[in-house]
């Protein structure tokens, strides 16, 4: 059954407790995008919020990385309450050492990719890591409009994943919608985060269910 993350960035960040609540029962995970102005042309929230967040939340929370030196923040923000790391494959030179320092840590190491990296590159870490998250826009925003080729590429990982025998998680992250939210979990996605999709959508309770009810095309 895919699972949903509730991407905070879209929420009512002055009300980030209450807004965490108001979704807390419906949806699997909290995902915190942290931006540093420098990996992507926005800047959000770090770790002070994320300690906050954590002691209103038991929900599970995604952390995904959209900085230049993630090898300097990993470990506080796997202290501050990180229970999955998403470190971007275009942000370091070590992301096998970064992978293994996130689980040795105790927390689930995913690899994000940015819309223009293919996923060719991930054949020697794919079974190091927990998941990997998909990037269907380009960083730095909530609500843009979901690029239409990710289907393909989740598809493509779903395959590569399979024919490894591997568990990994596929997470989609970017404009995921009440118009492509099933074909995504048809298409193997096993995670979807959207942001708009929950807080500026009156009817996020509704397309919840109806992606939970949804089945992955080529499960066995
Ligand atoms: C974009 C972030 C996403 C974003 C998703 O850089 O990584 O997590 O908040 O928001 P929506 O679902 O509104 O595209
Ligand atoms: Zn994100």
């Amino acid at each position: 059954m895919a699972k949903v993350a509730a991407s905070i960035l879209a929420c009512d960040l002055a009300r980030l407790a209450d807004e965490v609540k108001r979704v807390e029962e419906h949806v699997d995970m909290i995902h915190f995008d942290v931006m540093d102005g420098h990996f992507v042309p926005n800047i959000s929230f770090g770790l002070p919020v994320l300690k906050a967040l954590r002691k209103e939340t038991k929900l599970p929370i995604s952390v995904h990385l959209m900085i230049t030196n993630p090898e300097d923040y990993i470990d506080r923000f796997i202290e501050e309450g990180a229970d999955m790391v998403a470190i971007h494959y275009e942000s370091t030179f070590h992301l096998h050492r970064l992978v293994h320092r996130v689980k040795d840590l105790g927390a689930q190491a995913f690899v994000a990719i940015n819309p223009h990296t293919p996923i060719d590159l991930l054949s020697e870490i794919i079974t190091d890591v927990d998941g990997v998250l998909v990037m269907s826009v380009n960083p730095g925003f909530s609500g843009q409009r979901f690029i239409a080729r990710s289907l393909e590429k989740i598809r493509n990982l779903r395959k590569m994943v399979k024919e490894l025998g591997l568990e990994t998680e596929i997470m989609v992250d970017g404009g995921v919608n009440e118009e492509n939210a099933s074909i995504l979990v048809k298409n193997g996605a096993t995670i979807l985060v959207m942001g708009y999709g929950i807080f500026k959508n009156d009817n996020y309770v509704e397309l919840i269910r109806s992606i939970k009810q949804e089945r992955e095309e080529f499960a066995d």
